[in-house]
């Protein structure tokens, strides 16, 4: 049985509530978050209109460096955002793409979403996991390689699919994949069967924070146009070229009209003169400038007097320390006074 937290039971329900770990020894051993890595994350900060919105590259910064969202890598984001360690956490802990214990040279993914499991996923999984000696989200002893399974991988033409620090491995069997991670832990680097050239989980995590994980531009160059076969995904367009077929025009398009929201054309600010909150001013304007009846409609139904028929019966200001709202209607009561007791 597995039981949410733990790391199997993770697998199943996609929730995991583990916290963030390293033994004492290992995390006085982490490399430090540097001043480089600190000039870094401001500069992944300066990319965005509000600080915060760089949390999710910064990290992956924290990754490259540690190679997992270590205590510290949470104390620092936080540091650098001004956010708590516990906003930071909440992030973190959202996206499997964080780890939260430290990760091995390599992270093998294995899809065992419906398709690729059916067409074998779940057994090339189970393989990996007996050769390596793990379960989900763990590390082989020599620290080599971490597994995990994965939910779809967005490749299902090429199914079954296995990724190593994200790179595709397509369409393997039990027997390709055994041997493609028995020559990760000899120190190897098999091409993946399309994109870029594989690095490591620290390398590709630094991809991901928005820096360059080679060491020039010719390499990163190469990297990109690195070949690759696509040919699952190319079959319905090589199919159509042979038939002659060809997509119909698209109809010329005229910009749409904005939503009609029963909103005037115009924003129109409260003046704060009318002795009115600046809500209710809001809304009053918003019905005045409504220049048709539907539009008028939509705007007095949003509009907080709604109720009592907008426009007449306007419930006047009570005085400071009373309503004359009926027992019994008032939010709370039951139609008794406080205090009354009565059953
Ligand atoms: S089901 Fe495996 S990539 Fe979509």
């Amino acid at each position: 049985m597995s039981f949410p937290g733990s790391p199997e039971g993770a697998a199943t329900t996609g929730l995991d509530s583990s916290p963030f770990e390293g033994r004492p020894e290992v995390l006085d051993a982490l490399p430090p978050l540097t001043e480089q890595a600190r000039a870094e994350a401001r500069e992944i900060m300066a990319r965005y209109p509000q600080p915060r919105s760089a949390l999710l590259p910064m990290l992956h910064l924290v990754q490259s460096y540690q190679g997992f969202v270590s205590p510290q890598g949470l104390t620092f984001c936080a540091e650098e955002l001004g956010l708590t360690t516990a906003e930071v956490a909440a992030v973190a802990t959202f996206y499997t793409m964080y780890k939260r214990r430290p990760t091995g040279r390599h992270l093998v993914s294995v899809c065992t979403n419906t398709l690729c499991a059916v067409l074998g996923g779940q057994r090339i999984f189970d393989a990996l996991k007996a050769d390596l000696g793990v379960g989900h989200d763990e590390t082989a002893a020599d620290g080599s390689v971490t597994l995990e399974h994965a939910e779809c991988l967005a490749a299902c033409d090429y199914a079954p699919v296995v990724t190593v620090d994200y790179e595709f491995y397509d369409q393997q069997d039990v027997d390709g994949a055994r041997e493609l991670v028995a020559a990760l832990r000899r120190g190897e680097k098999p091409l993946p069967s399309r994109g870029a050239p594989l690095t490591d989980f620290q390398g590709v995590s630094r991809q991901l924070a928005g820096f360059s994980q080679h060491a020039d531009e010719a390499a990163a160059r190469a990297a990109v146009d690195h070949p690759g076969e696509y040919g699952p995904t190319l079959a319905g367009l090589r199919l159509a070229a042979d038939r002659g077929e060809s997509a119909p025009p698209m109809p010329r398009s005229e910009p749409a009209p904005a939503p009609d929201r029963g909103e005037p054309r115009e924003t129109v600010r409260p003046t704060g003169r009318t002795g009115e909150t600046p809500g209710r001013e809001a809304a009053d304007a918003r019905v005045a400038a409504a220049d048709t009846p539907a539009e008028k409609a939509g705007a007095a139904e949003s509009h907080p007097d709604t109720g009592t028929e907008y426009g007449r019966g306007r419930p006047q200001k009570q005085p400071r320390g009373g309503t004359d709202t009926p027992a019994g209607t008032e939010p709370g009561t039951s139609g008794q006074a406080p205090g009354d007791g009565k059953a």
